[in-house]
């Protein structure tokens, strides 16, 4: 597919610049932090930081006794910039920090930790993730120009018991004990796999169902060695797992094997039948308002089931469609969510996390655009950043 630039573009940012210059006025009210829930209007401070998490949704499991898929691991970015005529990217002498206004446990949430030292072979204390993270903490820096925390072992369940897919982290940048900004993005994790949508039912667990089957069509004994960590076998890139030489990837086995049984009624999207879902609707963004749905950026099952492909490597670029004149997309051999643009600042600071990238169907994901800019992302308000309108025009491209 091929889109051809369109000159709006431009048009559409002198007219952005204006509204922001009477917004400005408004928000300057007295105690109002940039970014502060609650705050209105466009107030900016000395200093901006913009949340993303890595992967507009994260699965995890509701269960983990017969096996495991992905555990609870979601991985948060930040990036700190100094206001300025040319504005600097913070990395270092400061504090940056996240943490979750109402979800502060997950241990009595969901039986990962009863589960993980046969799954891992480490133990991991109750609340703590894979990688030592817990549901509040620092960021570290990372050679990219932002911070980040990985594995964050959320869950979908807050602490009053309320099930929610999009959470909001607020994360604060501070130096010595003076908060410099502060901001709240989406971090978002579900359960909702729908492998039960198909196996299992009133005679056998999902678990039963799933590892029966393996072993009668493929002469394993996963019933008698629960739990299962099918990363074990099968290579998966996101868990780092090297797998057994010969074995199929875990995607190409899922998604291959899968490819000619038909989602149950009720199933609209066939790759909601196991990714979240008819009822968190993980493809949010722009993309989804204007129609596109998963099979139209990456194929069908069999295509992402495809051997030839390298799982969570091989997925489809910004680059792949847009090809609109003097912009320049992902960096050559990155993904989206490692590259970055406009001086030096990353993709998913200004456009949010792939699926959920603004302007989003869904409220939630509006929000830090909201806060920040007081419309909608991307974030292409200038003076969210530069303390006066630049005269040039915006590069989209990276060349710090
Ligand atoms: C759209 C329906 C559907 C969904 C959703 C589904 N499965 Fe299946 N699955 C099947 C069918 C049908 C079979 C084959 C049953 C048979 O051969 O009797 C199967 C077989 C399997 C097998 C046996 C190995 C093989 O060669 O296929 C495994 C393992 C499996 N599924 C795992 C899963 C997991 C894990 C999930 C959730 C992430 C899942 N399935 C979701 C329909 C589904
Ligand atoms: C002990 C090793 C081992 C483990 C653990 C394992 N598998 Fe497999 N799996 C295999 C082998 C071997 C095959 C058949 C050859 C292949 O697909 O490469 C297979 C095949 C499959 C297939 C069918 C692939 C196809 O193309 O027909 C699916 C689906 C599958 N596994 C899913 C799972 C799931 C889900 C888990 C975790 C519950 C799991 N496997 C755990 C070894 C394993
Ligand atoms: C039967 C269950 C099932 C269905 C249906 C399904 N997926 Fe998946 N998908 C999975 C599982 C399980 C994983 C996680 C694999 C891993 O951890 O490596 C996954 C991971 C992925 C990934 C990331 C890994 C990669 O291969 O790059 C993509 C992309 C993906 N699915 C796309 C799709 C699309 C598009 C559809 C619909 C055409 C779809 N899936 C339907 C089970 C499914
Ligand atoms: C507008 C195009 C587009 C649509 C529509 C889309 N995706 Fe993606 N998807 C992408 C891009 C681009 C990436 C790679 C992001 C990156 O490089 O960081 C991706 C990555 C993924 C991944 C890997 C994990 C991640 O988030 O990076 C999964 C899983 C996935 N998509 C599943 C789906 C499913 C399921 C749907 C439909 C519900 C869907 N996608 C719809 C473009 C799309
Ligand atoms: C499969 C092709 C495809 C992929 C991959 C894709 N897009 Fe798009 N994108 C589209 C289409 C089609 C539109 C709608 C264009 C229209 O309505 O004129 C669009 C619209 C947009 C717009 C709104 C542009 C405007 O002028 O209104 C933005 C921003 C955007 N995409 C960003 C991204 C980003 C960021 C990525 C990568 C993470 C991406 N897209 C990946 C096809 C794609
Ligand atoms: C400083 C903020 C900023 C950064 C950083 C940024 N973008 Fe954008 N991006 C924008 C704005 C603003 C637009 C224009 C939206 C419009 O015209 O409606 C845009 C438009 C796009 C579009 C749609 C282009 C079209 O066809 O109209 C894509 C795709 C895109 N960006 C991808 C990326 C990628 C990939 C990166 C990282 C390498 C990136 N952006 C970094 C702000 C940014
Ligand atoms: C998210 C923050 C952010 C936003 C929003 C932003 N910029 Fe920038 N911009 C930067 C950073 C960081 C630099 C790099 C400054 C440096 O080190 O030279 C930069 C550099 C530039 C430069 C290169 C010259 C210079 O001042 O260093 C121009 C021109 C520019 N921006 C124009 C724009 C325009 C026009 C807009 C609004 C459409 C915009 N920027 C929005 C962060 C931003």
């Amino acid at each position: 597919m091929e889109l051809r630039g369109r000159s709006k573009g431009s048009r559409a940012r002198v007219v952005t610049g204006l509204t922001l210059l009477l917004a400005l006025g408004g928000g300057l009210a007295a105690g109002v932090f940039p970014g502060q829930p609650g705050g209105e209007g466009f107030a900016p401070g000395t200093h901006v930081v913009l949340g993303t998490n890595d992967l507009g949704m994260h699965c995890m499991q509701q269960d983990y006794a017969d096996f495991l898929v992905l555990p609870p691991y979601n991985t948060l970015h930040a990036q700190v910039i100094r206001r300025g005529q040319s504005p600097e990217i913070i990395e270092g002498d400061i504090t940056v920090t996240y943490m979750f206004g109402e979800n502060t446990r997950s241990a009595d949430k969901v039986n990962f930790w009863d589960y993980a030292p046969a799954l891992f072979g480490v133990t991991v204390p109750p609340n703590v993730g894979l990688t030592g993270s817990r549901l509040r903490g620092t960021m570290t820096r990372t050679a990219n120009k932002d911070w980040a925390v990985t594995g964050i072992p959320i869950t979908p369940i807050r602490d009053d018991g309320r099930e929610d897919a999009y959470q909001l982290a607020t994360i604060t940048a501070q130096q010595g004990s003076t908060v410099l900004a502060r901001t709240q993005a989406v971090v978002p994790v579900s359960w909702e796999i729908g492998c039960n949508l198909c196996h299992g039912g009133p005679t056998e667990s999902v678990g039963d169902s799933v590892l029966r089957l393996h072993d009668q069509l493929h002469q394993t004994t996963l019933s008698s060695q629960r739990p299962v960590n099918c990363s074990a076998c099968h290579a998966d890139p996101a868990l780092g797992a090297p797998g057994v030489p010969g074995v199929s990837t875990f995607s190409a086995a899922m998604h291959g094997a899968h490819a000619d049984r038909p989602p149950p009624p009720g199933v609209q999207n066939s790759c909601y039948a196991c990714h979240p879902g008819e009822r968190t609707d993980c493809q949010r963004d722009l993309h989804a308002s204007r129609g596109l749905t998963c099979t139209d950026c990456h194929g069908g099952m069999v295509d992402v089931g495809s051997p030839l492909r390298t799982p969570w490597v091989d997925v489809p670029k910004c680059g792949g469609c847009h090809t609109r004149a003097g912009f320049e997309f992902e960096e050559p051999g990155k993904l989206f969510r490692e590259s970055r643009g406009h001086g030096g600042v990353t993709c998913l600071a200004c456009h949010g996390s792939p699926h959920a990238m603004g302007p989003a169907v869904t409220t939630i994901d509006n929000h830090q655009a909201m806060v920040q800019q007081d419309m909608t992302g991307p974030i292409r308000n200038c003076l969210v950043c530069h303390t006066s309108q630049p005269e040039d025009p915006f590069p989209h491209r990276r060349d710090d």
